[in-house]
Formats: C-alpha cells, sequence, structure tokens
C-alpha cells in the first residue's frame, strides 16, 4: 500500500518536472527559430515611408515609432497645419516631413506624391502605410446619407487612391503596402452600420 503510494507520488513529480523542463525547452527553441528563421531586421538607411492619418492616433504613434527607429517618414496629415502635425514637427527628428493629404481627393494625393517624389533625395519608398479612417453613424435610422459616403470615401477608397498612385515607387523598391483597417469591415456590430458599408 505504502509502496503504491510512492510510486504515484514519484509519477507525479516526474511528470511535473517533465512539463516544466519541456516549456523551458520548447520556449528555448522557439526563440531560437524565431530570431534566427523569421525576425528579419529592416534596416532603415536609406529608407522611407509614407503613412496617411498622421494628425493623432494610430498613425501619429506610427510616424513617431518610425522616426525614432531611423527611417525616413513622410507623415501625411489631413490638417498639416494642425496640433498633430505641429507637436509631430516638434517632437520627431528632422528627417519626419509633414505633408498635407486628404485621401479622398485625387488631387490631394497627386499633389502628395510629388511633395515625396521631390523630397525622397537618396532613400526608396520602403512602405505606405493607409492609415487614415474615420468612423461616423449609428444604426441607419440615426445616420445620414452623407455618414455612409463619408465612411466608404475614406476608409475604402482612399487606400485604394492612394496605393493606385504610389504602386510605381513601391514597385521600384519592391517594398510593402500596409493597410491598417478594422473587424468593423468583417464582422458586423448594432449601431455601427455606416461603418461596416466599407
Ligand atoms: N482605434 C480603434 O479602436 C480602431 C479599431 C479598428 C481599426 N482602427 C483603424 O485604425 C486606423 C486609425 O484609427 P485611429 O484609432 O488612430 O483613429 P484616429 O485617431 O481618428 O486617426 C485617423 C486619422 O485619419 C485622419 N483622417 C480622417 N479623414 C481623413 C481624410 N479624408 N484624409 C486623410 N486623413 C484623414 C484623421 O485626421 P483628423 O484627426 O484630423 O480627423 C486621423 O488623423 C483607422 O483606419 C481605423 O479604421 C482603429
Amino acid at each position: 500500500m505504502e509502496l503504491g503510494n510512492d510510486v504515484s507520488t514519484f509519477r507525479r513529480t516526474y511528470k511535473t518536472v517533465f512539463a516544466v523542463f519541456r516549456l523551458i525547452f520548447q520556449g528555448i527553441f522557439n526563440g531560437i527559430i524565431k530570431t534566427f528563421l523569421f525576425w528579419k531586421h529592416v534596416k532603415p538607411e536609406g529608407k522611407a515611408v509614407f503613412i496617411t492619418g498622421c494628425d493623432s492616433g494610430f498613425g501619429n504613434a506610427t510616424a513617431r515609432k518610425l522616426d525614432a527607429k531611423g527611417f525616413h517618414v513622410f507623415a501625411a496629415c489631413l490638417f498639416p497645419l494642425g496640433p498633430g502635425a505641429a507637436q509631430l514637427n516638434q517632437e520627431t527628428s528632422e528627417r519626419l516631413k509633414i505633408v498635407g493629404l486628404d485621401v479622398t481627393s485625387e488631387e490631394s494625393v497627386l499633389k502628395a506624391l510629388e511633395f515625396v517624389k521631390n523630397n525622397l533625395g537618396h532613400c526608396i519608398i520602403w512602405a505606405i502605410i493607409n492609415n487614415a479612417g474615420v468612423y461616423k453613424g449609428l444604426s441607419v435610422e440615426f445616420s445620414t446619407l452623407q455618414e455612409f459616403r463619408d465612411c466608404v470615401e475614406v476608409n475604402a477608397f482612399g487606400p485604394i487612391r492612394v496605393t493606385k498612385a504610389f504602386l510605381p515607387l513601391i514597385r521600384k523598391s519592391k517594398g510593402r503596402v500596409v493597410n491598417v483597417t478594422s473587424m468593423g469591415g468583417r464582422v458586423a456590430a448594432p449601431n455601427m452600420t455606416p461603418l461596416h458599408s466599407e
């Protein structure tokens, strides 16, 4: 009886110790695999990134982060003389350049592209980040048609307009297009109807 207890205690202890060691070794192994196979450190030298919607939020934060990492950032702001742009100018390096951009306007997109081309210097456009977005309206009853239009124009046609304009530069650099979007584009929730129309 006592021997039976000892054996089961030993088994439990053995299993626990084995599980702990397995976790530790798995962690180390995964870390090594990630480090050597999947982590590609992009060197920022000579690489420029164009980000839309940098007045506030994710766009503003991404512009700061990439600037701090050493990238050349073109921070596109809906209001290039507004507080968000002014703060970016103050708190980032001289590599970061503010450019005015309304993604709903073809003319504005082409102007921004021209600005980027004229200020690229020795850099390549490594990425464009389609981040600008709006969230307007409630349910169908309480939303105006204009709110639907705004969501579609900014969130859906905006990235297409910007991507089409910048694609030749991206193809040349073999860079990337990053689209920031919302679960709301896939999963519908009550009272967010204009957002889902994108
Ligand atoms: N926050 C979230 O929980 C969440 C969740 C899912 C997805 N997202 C997506 O993440 C992205 C950023 O959102 P956020 O939370 O950072 O919101 P945000 O602070 O409102 O940022 C959106 C930016 O887009 C700008 N913008 C609006 N209309 C524009 C236009 N016509 N042309 C150019 N820029 C325009 C805004 O400028 P102004 O500030 O001057 O209006 C703002 O700077 C959006 O695409 C959004 O759909 C956010």
